[in-house]
């Protein structure tokens, strides 16, 4: 397989000098990770894949030479007004003028970083069929309700596909086995994948069993991050080698407890044999099911949420409608507040 380039957080384009120094200077300031090329000639490769890419104005005319594809998050960076605006149209690229644009040129690596690093977590069931891959659809859609949109990848071979939960088997778009065998640069995903609801999914194909290895997947996963505000994993409640990395990748580690006894029993063998040492439990609530301290106590990790009953998810499943739009506003609620806890609430201006 050819290895996939996850892509620095910024790509610099400029000879030593002061330029440079100064590009550099304030990407340190931001603990970005850069990389430095001082040929045009070897930008091709890094050009889509980079968060944020910074040309020296010197070397603007060579690049627009190149004829590259259009991308976002293009600056123009120098002291010499006249080469600043005499290439800006061609390269697609807003100017920073120096020295009086530095403060500007802070701003703009903050703005992409704050992309770069959009949270990942990971939804996995403390049981078989407790909810697991609809509140991981659920999370990414209320999500991808917000600015910013929302990510789903499905890494469950034996889940039956997250596409076919949010009725998206019919959408085109790549699934994983085109993506499991791209090269080179991966940058913005977004217009490859099927989306639904303002999520875009990496989802199963149906055919012959994909055998899914952890690079891809961290390449995948890391690009998804610079382009949404939140990436929500699937990993099922395998430990083939994908599903371990999707644990590792997860910033958080969410695990379904079923009710009763029998769910949390379950749970504690689950952190164990998945060595979740990161779970923070999501509780089935029940009637007279267990309290939910005494769930956290069962299985050794703590109750960040719970989630009610919701009958009508099941048809909401066989008809393929998101599980946010075919629940009741109960449902909904939970998720919406567990969101909150991970991400934070929603700022309306
Ligand atoms: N809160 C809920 N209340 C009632 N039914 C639910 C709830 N959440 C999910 N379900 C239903 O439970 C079934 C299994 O859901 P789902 O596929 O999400 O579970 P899973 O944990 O991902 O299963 P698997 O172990 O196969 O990966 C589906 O029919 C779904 O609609
Ligand atoms: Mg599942």
């Amino acid at each position: 397989m050819t290895e996939l380039d996850r892509g620095s957080d910024v790509l610099v384009v400029a000879r030593a000098g002061e330029t440079q120094d100064a590009i550099l200077s304030a990407v340190a300031a931001q603990e970005l990770d850069a990389e430095v090329l001082t040929d045009p000639d070897r930008v091709a490769g890094s050009w889509r894949s980079a968060g944020t890419v910074l040309v020296a104005d010197d070397l603007a005319e060579q690049l627009v030479g190149l004829a590259l594809p259009h991308r976002e998050g293009v600056f123009l960076v120098g002291t010499d007004v006249a080469r600043l605006s005499a290439w800006s149209a061609p390269l697609a690229a807003q100017v920073i003028a120096l020295p009086q644009g530095g403060a500007w040129l802070g701003s703009v690596l903050a703005d992409g970083a704050s992309r770069v690093r959009a949270p990942v977590v990971a939804v996995v069931g403390g049981s078989g069929g407790v909810g697991a891959s609809t509140l991981a659809a659920a999370l990414a859609q209320l999500a991808g309700e917000r600015s910013g949109g929302a990510a789903l990848v499905d890494v469950d071979p034996l889940g039956g596909g997250i596409d076919l939960l949010l009725g998206a088997e019919q959408v085109d778009g790549w699934r994983w086995p085109r993506l499991s065998s791209a090269d080179g640069q991966l940058g913005d995903l977004r217009r490859h994948l099927p989306v639904v609801d303002g999520v875009s999914m990496v989802a199963m194909a149906r055919g012959p069993a994909l055998d899914l290895a952890r690079e891809p997947l961290a390449a995948i996963v890391g690009a998804l991050r610079a382009w949404h505000s939140l990436v929500v994993l699937d990993p099922g409640r395998s430990a083939v080698p994908a599903a371990r990395e999707a644990l590792r990748l997860a910033a958080r580690q969410l695990l379904v407890v079923g009710p009763g006894v029998r769910g949390a029993a379950a749970a504690r063998q689950t952190v164990v044999a998945l060595g979740l040492d990161r779970a923070e439990l999501v509780v089935r609530s029940s009637r007279g099911g267990l309290p939910a301290d005494l769930v956290a106590d069962v299985v050794g990790r703590p109750v960040l949420a719970t989630l009610p009953e919701e009958a009508r998810l099941v048809d909401a499943a066989e008809r393929g409608e998101p599980p946010a739009r075919g629940a009741r506003r109960r449902y909904r609620r939970a998720v919406a507040n567990l969101l909150g806890e991970l991400v934070g609430a929603e700022v309306h201006p």
